[in-house]
């Protein structure tokens, strides 16, 4: 980076939506920044930083040695024992703006850390990396004469679905009319036309109420509002995504691909003299637990087939048990992520409950982890296949890592991920609104051994392009030159 020498380099202020799918990712923007040689400031909520304090302090400490990193603490306006998960993440909207709206914007104009420091090279905040769903970080900007940049942490697809939700509305494509009505093809999704069924719109769609529902409208809210900033960075690549970025191109022009974020930071670190990026950083707001590693080194190739549904996900104690059973009865080896706040009224945790054929058939060829490192998990060669809630993080891991997927889309961005995943890329099966222990007993079996070579094809070409695309010369790798560049010419 050429560097203003009288000012000092540009100045970051990067604020994630205070999820780990949303940490995680931005702190790699962050890193990658910062390893360029911009000043970062780092925007935590408190509980957040409170929980990556006590999970991942080796992690976090490695940001200190980057010159001009900062954490800032915010509070997100909730009582310390609010779940901050399931249904209940939805809170964490009006308490972001109600709370820590007014709070960002004070923390702007009177922090002196945010502002330049005569005598040294700090500069003043001269760029805001907002996540694109904290879109009151636009007004705050513009108040201040900050440039906005939007990141979102959802693939390019799934954006552009939220962005049509209007015109689909204003052409009498929705709401959808009941159970019947989930497989109709969707016309106004420009670049979806001939797939993207009703079923596969974001889960907020599901909903009479289309014009009133309060979650849909404030997706559909903050979506809009992204031509607004001055630029949009998403955590994608143009050799997965091409066609639907350039549909998004025509309502946002400036556009910086720059994923999969997790590749782009180990191909950075790849040559260079300073590394001191980290190319399995956990970034984690869960405790690890690492034993799982040692039981997938036991295990013979590509025989485990990995199960996890993500950071927020709540399941049902019917829905696990549905899992589970289809799990066993598949008689394939599994390493299964069941976070602790994960099942509402859970029965499983109590030994004596679980069912004698489950608890032997866990204890023969199961392993059940609290929370794992899984960017290294889906990297081992033990593993055949993610049973994945399609998440947009896991969806672009498991793509890096070249592992098939059998997808259970939850909520939100989720769903257009999975039909993503099966119908366009061919790199796995959608198991969609189905939670029944013969279809996954079936599933897991087609996954990892009887369409196994089909699914191999595909996800070894796409890892191949994955891995391209971070590396020097490929496109998201000059995609970040790029945006490091136009980030230097703001506020000079
Ligand atoms: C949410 C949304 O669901 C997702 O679609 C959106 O893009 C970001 O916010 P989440 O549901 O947690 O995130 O899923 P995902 O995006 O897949 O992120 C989960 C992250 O947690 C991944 O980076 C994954 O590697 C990590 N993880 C998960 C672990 O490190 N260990 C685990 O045991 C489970």
């Amino acid at each position: 980076m050429e560097e203003d020498t009288k000012a000092g380099p540009p100045h970051v202020l990067i604020f994630p939506f205070p999820v780990q799918g949303h940490v995680n990712s931005m702190l790699k923007l962050a890193e990658l920044l910062a390893h360029a040689g911009l000043h970062i400031t780092f925007l935590n909520t408190d509980h957040n930083h409170d929980r990556l304090v006590r999970y991942s302090p080796d992690n976090l400490a490695r940001f200190s040695g980057f010159p001009g990193f900062q954490f800032k603490i915010i509070p997100d306006g909730l009582p310390a024992d609010h779940p901050r998960a399931g249904e209940r993440v939805m809170e964490m909207f009006n308490s972001l703006n109600s709370v820590t709206k007014p709070l960002f914007k004070e923390m702007l104009f009177t922090d002196h850390e945010l502002q330049s420091i005569p005598g040294s090279n700090r500069r003043a905040v001269s760029c805001i990396i907002a996540d694109g769903i904290l879109s009151f970080a636009i007004d705050v900007g513009n108040e201040l004469g900050i440039p906005v940049i939007h990141f979102r942490t959802i693939g390019a697809c799934s954006f552009w679905a939220y962005f049509c939700i209007p015109d689909l509305v204003e052409a009498g494509e929705l709401p959808i009319r009941g159970n019947e009505d989930m497989d109709r093809i969707l016309k106004r999704v420009p670049g979806m036309e001939t797939f993207i069924r009703c079923r596969d719109l974001p889960s907020f769609c599901r909903t009479k109420n289309i014009l009133a529902d309060p979650n849909l409208q404030l997706f559909v809210d903050q979506t809009r509002q992204t031509p607004g900033a001055r630029a949009l960075i998403l955590n994608t690549f143009e050799e997965l995504e091409g066609p639907v970025l350039s549909q998004i191109r025509t309502q946002c022009p400036q556009i910086y691909t720059i994923g999969p974020l997790h590749a782009l930071v180990k191909y950075r670190s790849v040559g260079s003299k300073t590394t001191s990026l980290q190319s399995q950083s956990l970034n984690s707001l869960f405790e690890v637990d690492r034993n799982c590693m040692t039981w997938l080194d036991a295990q013979p190739l590509k025989s485990v087939i990995y199960v996890s549904f993500g950071s927020i996900k709540k399941m049902t104690n019917e829905e696990m048990r549905e899992f589970w059973y289809g799990l066993v009865n598949s008689k394939k080896r599994f390493l299964w992520v069941i976070r602790l706040d994960m099942v509402d009224g859970k029965d499983g945790g109590d030994d004596d409950q679980i069912p004698s054929e489950l608890a032997e058939g866990t204890r023969e060829r199961g392993y059940i982890a609290d929370w794992v490192p899984q960017e290294e998990v889906l990297a081992h060669q033990a593993i055949g296949g993610f049973f994945t809630h399609s998440g947009w993080n896991s969806t672009l891991e498991s793509i890096v890592a070249g592992v098939p997927m059998l997808c259970w889309p939850c909520s939100a961005d989720q769903q257009p991920n999975s039909r993503f995943v099966s119908e366009v890329w061919k790199l796995g099966m959608d198991m969609k609104d189905v939670c029944n222990r013969t279809v996954v007993e079936k599933m897991v079996n087609d996954l990892i051994v009887n369409r196994r070579d089909e699914f191999m094809k595909s996800t070894v070409e796409m890892a191949r392009l994955a891995r391209e695309s971070a590396s020097k010369g490929g496109s998201s790798y000059c995609n970040l030159d790029r945006l490091i560049k136009d980030i230097s010419l703001m506020g000079v």
